[in-house]
């Protein structure tokens, strides 16, 4: 069973899509053991609490430094046996260092089509409004490993969707949610942990 940790900031439609994933058996061979949210009172810790997931608060703002909270979220991490870290709409920056500690087992949905629109300062809704700005007549969504440059790791999925007449980015956000986003992350999980479940068999 692979056992998996998804990091939130916000709404957690993200993590609402895996959990039904897993609950409807689409996807196989894995279980949430626990979500972390950057801050409290998001929605995607009551989703959690809805489906009898552990859902835990590491806040960067309440630790002395960078480093001290990544131990404590590294710990959090390890104590709970983690197989892989999902970041789902999770909007804190994580070192070099960090993802060193984790290698191949963090991966993140991007609400756009890798390499476009992506890197620092592209997150959420920024990423639809630039792509709306440059007229792109295709935009979707990726899920990537995580390394140490921001979303720059190796690709797992993606898949494109049409920009259509009229819309604005939350128009947009909302299509590449529903019609990427929501299909490709609990793919790419179930990928992962048929992987797993075939090599340990
Ligand atoms: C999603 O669109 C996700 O792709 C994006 O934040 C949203 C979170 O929504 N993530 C990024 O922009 C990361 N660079 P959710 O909380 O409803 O899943």
């Amino acid at each position: 069973m692979l056992k998996i940790a998804v990091l939130v900031s916000g709404g957690g439609t993200n993590l609402q899509a895996i959990i039904d994933a897993i609950e409807n058996k689409v996807i196989e061979h894995c279980k949430i053991e626990l979500v972390i949210a950057s801050k409290p009172e998001v929605y995607a810790l009551e989703r959690a609490k809805n489906h009898n997931i552990a859902g835990k608060v590491i806040c960067k703002k309440d630790f002395s430094s960078h480093q001290e909270y990544e131990k404590v979220m590294a710990t959090c991490l390890n104590d709970n046996q983690i197989d892989l870290i999902v970041l789902a709409g999770f909007m804190t920056i994580l070192s070099e260092d960090f993802v060193k500690q984790f290698d191949k087992k963090i991966i993140n949905v991007h609400p756009s089509l890798i390499p476009a629109f992506c890197g620092d300062g592209f997150y959420g809704l920024k990423v639809h409004e630039a792509a709306l700005q440059k007229g792109v007549k295709v935009t979707g969504a990726t899920v990537h490993y995580v390394n140490e440059i921001t979303d720059g790791g190796e690709i797992i999925l993606q898949k494109a969707v049409c920009v259509e007449a009229g819309d604005t980015p939350q128009k947009l956000q909302k299509r590449v949610m529903e019609e990427a986003e929501w299909d490709i992350l609990p793919r790419a999980i179930g990928e992962i942990a048929n992987q797993k479940f075939l090599n340990n068999n």
